[in-house]
């Protein structure tokens, strides 16, 4: 039995392919790259321009890959190249290179978050939270998490344990939102957060006029990293699932799952930043680890809702992290017949060498590093991967993604024709805009940050 018939025993049921495709979604991008991107890109109309992007673009586009998937019942590469024939396999060539990098610096951050697990059972991170954060981004610890972490995810992706994962997944799901609602309470009694709900929540149409060329591509970005779009995964996922599951429901339940989680975060993390006298205002890749470590240091029972919150914290990440590396080891075992252990033994490697820049270079102690691929491949690649995609399925195969998506469903009637038509023509033409909004945000980057402190 191949590894691929392994993983879609396991996804066979309802509740696990949901769980699955939840794991995915949430993770980091939810509870870190959200309120980074909000702070940096002037929150409330951040906000508003990411829920806006999640459903024109996110929903249209999970069904392109559910679709995918679930019609062809192969890995991302072979999937496009069934649809498409051959040229279309280089479209998943590009994925295996975004797997590559997203996984590079999210196991860096996915080793912040286990140094933060660590550190939380002695409350020894809260002393100054901010000159913490500093202290472990970069350098050796980092290294040496980025490592655990990167470890932790081979180790499971090796073993091919779909029920380690699903399980996971099933104590995470309900755990997070609990602990999440339990600090949106707290939140909420704290003197001085009510700034924090203004910035985040009360809608700056000036913001967004005069900042929409970058908050456009953020936002599309982000709306394509915290869905786990534009690089294969929910092709993958969807390729073990049976004919009769409804996927516009499926897809409905997993963003609203994915989204309700990014807002609660905001909701905790705003009011905690202004509370604490940090303020939201590019707080950085470090904000969520700062606001909450020294909101723990605070509060009665910090440090247990500390071992608890960064515990959930990890297995989030870790569950989107194994997504991540599920693509690009089931393409190296189904297309070269590779062995699994192996083969994710030697990628885990590639991927972690990748990283090690990530977590040894600093400027001035903030980990530069991350920008450089996190812009890279969350607003440019993902994005053209979503392209390309559905330029295939909308222009060129949409009879039979209609026909795909129909079934468990029904008549699609209109709404079959309508949402061929999003995809072929606004939301095609949004992500151009970013995709092109995004190239002058990256060379802005890199001529007025990058270059200068490459340079010294
Ligand atoms: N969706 C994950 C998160 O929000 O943390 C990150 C991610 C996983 C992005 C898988 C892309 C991907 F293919």
């Amino acid at each position: 039995m191949s590894s691929l018939d392994t993983i879609r025993e396991s996804w066979a049921t309802r509740a696990g392919f949901i769980l699955a495709a939840v794991g995915s979604a949430v993770g980091l991008g939810n509870i870190w790259r959200f309120p980074f991107q909000v702070g940096q890109e002037g929150g409330s109309a951040f906000l508003l321009m990411y829920l806006f992007f999640i459903l024109l673009i996110g929903l249209p586009a999970m069904l392109v890959e559910f679709t995918v998937g679930r019609r062809t019942n192969r890995n991302a590469v072979g999937a496009l190249r069934k649809i498409g024939g051959r040229a279309w396999q280089y479209v998943g060539g590009l994925f295996i290179l975004i797997g590559f990098i997203i996984l590079s610096y999210y196991s860096v951050i996915g080793g912040w978050v286990l140094r933060y697990f660590g550190g939380s059972f002695t409350g020894g991170y809260t002393a100054d939270s901010e000159a913490y954060f500093f202290e472990i981004a970069t350098g050796f610890d980092a290294l040496l998490f980025h490592a655990i972490f990167m470890a932790l995810t081979v180790g499971i992706v090796a073993l091919g344990i779909k029920q380690g994962i699903e399980l996971a997944v099933k104590l995470m799901v309900p755990s997070v939102i609990v602990i999440m609602v339990g600090l949106a309470i707290y939140a909420v009694t704290l003197p001085g957060g009510t700034e924090g709900y203004t910035y985040y929540l009360s809608p700056d149409f000036d913001v967004l006029a005069s900042e929409w060329r970058s908050i456009v591509p953020a936002a599309a970005g982000q709306a394509f990293f915290t869905l786990s779009l534009g690089m294969g995964v929910m092709i993958t996922y969807a390729s073990y699932l049976s004919k009769d599951r409804n996927l516009a429901e499926d897809s409905g339940v997993i963003i609203g799952f994915d989204t309700g989680i990014a807002i609660l975060t905001g909701l905790i993390v705003f009011p905690l930043l202004f509370a604490a006298g940090i303020g939201a205002a590019d707080p950085g890749p470090g904000a969520i680890f700062v606001a909450l470590a020294g909101a723990f240091a605070e509060i009665q029972y910090g440090l247990v809702l500390g071992v608890l919150f960064f515990g959930m914290f990890a297995v989030a990440a870790l569950s989107s992290a194994i997504s991540l590396l599920e693509v690009v080891v089931s393409y190296a075992v189904d297309e070269y017949g590779m062995n699994r252990p192996v083969a994710t033994g030697i990628i885990g490697g590639g991927i972690f060498l990748l990283g090690v820049p990530v977590a040894l270079i600093s400027d001035g102690g903030n980990p530069i590093v991350i920008d450089l691929y996190d812009i890279l491949a969350a607003e440019i690649l993902l994005v053209i991967g979503g392209i390309l995609v559905m330029v295939l399925v909308a222009w060129f195969n949409a009879d039979l993604a209609r026909d795909e998506l129909s079934k468990g469903i029904g008549r699609l009637g209109a709404l079959g024709s309508l949402w061929i038509w999003l995809v072929r023509v606004p939301v095609i033409a949004v992500l151009l805009i970013s995709l092109g909004l995004a190239f002058l945000g990256y060379y802005e980057f890199l001529s007025d940050e990058f270059i200068p402190f490459v340079s010294g």
